[in-house]
């Protein structure tokens, strides 16, 4: 029994979204480093409660709520659309809800009273366009959400991107990659025929593995960036499966948020502006049909940083250190 008075860690949070939903050990938590991870493919349960373009999939919210079992009714959910009125807040600048306004505007209203945030912005212009409201300033939005939420706090943000924000509103603690499955109203297929994709690293990718043969089946092409691992799935879904498996010539340099990843040690040791390759244990997976054993080749690893993106990447690096 967890009360008001505790304060729960991230493990605890992991194992009340296990205990809640024992039936998907597959969507459970794992830990690496100082993150969690969860891949809820959330399959059947996909049926939207509301015809509102957008809206919340069905379920979404119990699973998010199971993690946060401390905070009772003190939850806002920003950009809450179709939401019916609850057990929480609501803000949304054109729909019904608690707080009609702007999401930016209230730290004008309120101080930091919520433990627990949930967010679902429009992810595009043309999402907004279809809200009739104008597109989000992410990090505008993030820093009000920051005012307004209580002093270790949580913020779930439902989005294409984790929008850049000051470290001194926000410390990242998990991802929920969140995906659509076959059969369903937006299976992979019907965004294009090909996905790329550098996931990151842990058990996340054994997954993704397995889920990548499944749609190459389905007529699917993903390529994808690797380490290399000869882990269990590796061995099941990659040697037996894959179309190609590619090994890289030179090493790659990571690209976040849409610029290249710096040699910090370069840069303040030496004042120089290089980026900082990924180990040279990068290999790229592509599934295109389902094959009993992949092809090997090389790949001839493309100029993909120029001076241009590094000084980008320097210019964003000194705004996050501000
Ligand atoms: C993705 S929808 C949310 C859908 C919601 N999860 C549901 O289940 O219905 C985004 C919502 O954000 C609202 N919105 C857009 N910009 C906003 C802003 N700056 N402040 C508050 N609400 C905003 C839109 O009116 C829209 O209802």
């Amino acid at each position: 029994m967890l009360t008001d008075a505790q304060t729960l860690t991230l493990q605890d949070r992991a194992d009340a979204y296990a205990q809640a939903f024992p039936q998907w050990p597959e969507s459970h938590f794992w830990r690496a480093g100082r993150w969690l991870y969860a891949f809820w493919e959330i399959g059947n349960d996909y049926r939207n409660k509301t015809a509102y373009y957008g809206a919340y999939p069905a379920r979404f919210l119990d699973r998010v709520m199971a993690m946060f079992p401390d905070v009772g009714s003190r939850v806002l959910h920003a950009f809450s659309g179709s939401l019916p009125p609850g057990p929480y807040d609501r803000c949304d600048m054109a729909q019904p809800a608690e707080f009609q306004c702007r999401v930016e505007s209230l730290p004008a209203r309120v101080g930091p009273v919520w433990p627990l945030v949930i967010a679902d912005p429009p992810y595009s212009k043309a999402d907004a366009a279809k809200y009739e409201t104008p597109m989000i300033n992410r990090r505008a939005v993030l820093a009000a959400l920051a005012k307004v939420t209580q002093p270790d706090g949580h913020l779930v943000w439902l989005d294409t991107v984790w929008p850049m924000h000051s470290k001194r509103d926000w410390i990242t603690v998990g991802w929920i990659c969140l995906v659509r499955s076959t059969n369903h109203r937006a299976p992979w297929m019907a965004y294009g025929r090909c996905g790329y994709s550098n996931p990151p690293y842990g058990p996340f990718v054994q997954q993704l593995l397995a889920k990548a043969k499944r749609e190459s089946a389905n007529g699917f092409k993903s390529v994808l960036l690797l380490p290399m691992r000869v882990t269990q799935a590796f061995k099941a879904h990659v040697l037996h499966g894959a179309r190609w498996l590619l090994f890289c010539d030179k090493r790659i340099t990571f690209w976040e948020n849409g610029v290249p990843r710096l040699n910090v040690r370069a840069l303040e040791n030496d004042g120089k502006l290089v980026g900082d390759p990924a180990l040279f244990d990068s290999i790229i997976v592509v599934y295109d049909g389902v094959w009993d054993v992949p092809s090997i080749d090389t790949w001839k690893v493309p100029i993909h940083v120029t001076r241009a993106d590094l000084e980008r990447a320097q210019e964003r690096r000194k705004l996050l250190v501000a």
